[in-house]
């Protein structure tokens, strides 16, 4: 199997079809396996969507920045707390390399998080806390076209002693 990690890439167009329950539930324990700051497991939390009124209604508060995905994690964290955009990403990240596990695409999406923020009414109705906010924006689906793989082997500068 080719490695999850070096198989991620950002897809950002997506079909229509919903990853199915039991894809879901490795997503969602991918990102319960996530590392956390000073093991501070409450300062972080998830809203899983698959509700398409509810999709909709996030892409029209977002203008479209979670690209018509079928499938959402909407990752938030405590405003007090130092971990939360650290701990927000490394949950990404699980999420997003245990979607390429699965053959499903997905992408790390900043800007739908920030615009969320700017929509209490719908945070409320998603269900996060209060005193928590949005950090990042993971659409999954199926990718509608495969993208040829791109050289990341340079990427960063790296030092090695
Ligand atoms: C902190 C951060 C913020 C990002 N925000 C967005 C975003 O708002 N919209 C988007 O389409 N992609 C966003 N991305 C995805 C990057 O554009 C993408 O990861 C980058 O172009 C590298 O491509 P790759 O993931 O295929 O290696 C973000 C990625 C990171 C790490």
């Amino acid at each position: 199997m080719t490695d999850p990690v070096l198989a991620r890439h950002a897809v950002r167009s997506f079909k229509a079809d919903k990853p199915t329950a039991d894809e879901v539930n490795q997503l969602i324990a991918a990102f319960q396996a996530a590392p956390c700051g000073r093991g501070e497991a409450d300062v972080t939390q998830a809203v899983v969507v698959e509700d398409d009124a509810t999709l909709q209604r996030i892409e029209t508060s977002v203008n479209d920045a979670a690209y018509g995905a079928p499938l959402l994690f909407i990752i938030a964290t405590q405003d007090e707390s130092n971990f939360g955009e650290r701990n927000a990403s490394v949950a990404a990240e699980n999420v997003m390399v245990e979607a390429a596990s699965l053959g499903l695409g997905s992408v790390y999406v900043m800007s739908a998080a920030m615009a969320l923020r700017k929509d209490p009414a719908l945070l409320a109705d998603l269900g996060i806390d209060k005193g928590y906010s949005p950090q990042v924006v993971v659409p999954i689906g199926h990718a509608t076209e495969e993208i040829a793989a791109n050289d990341r082997s340079s990427r960063y500068k790296v030092i090695r002693k």
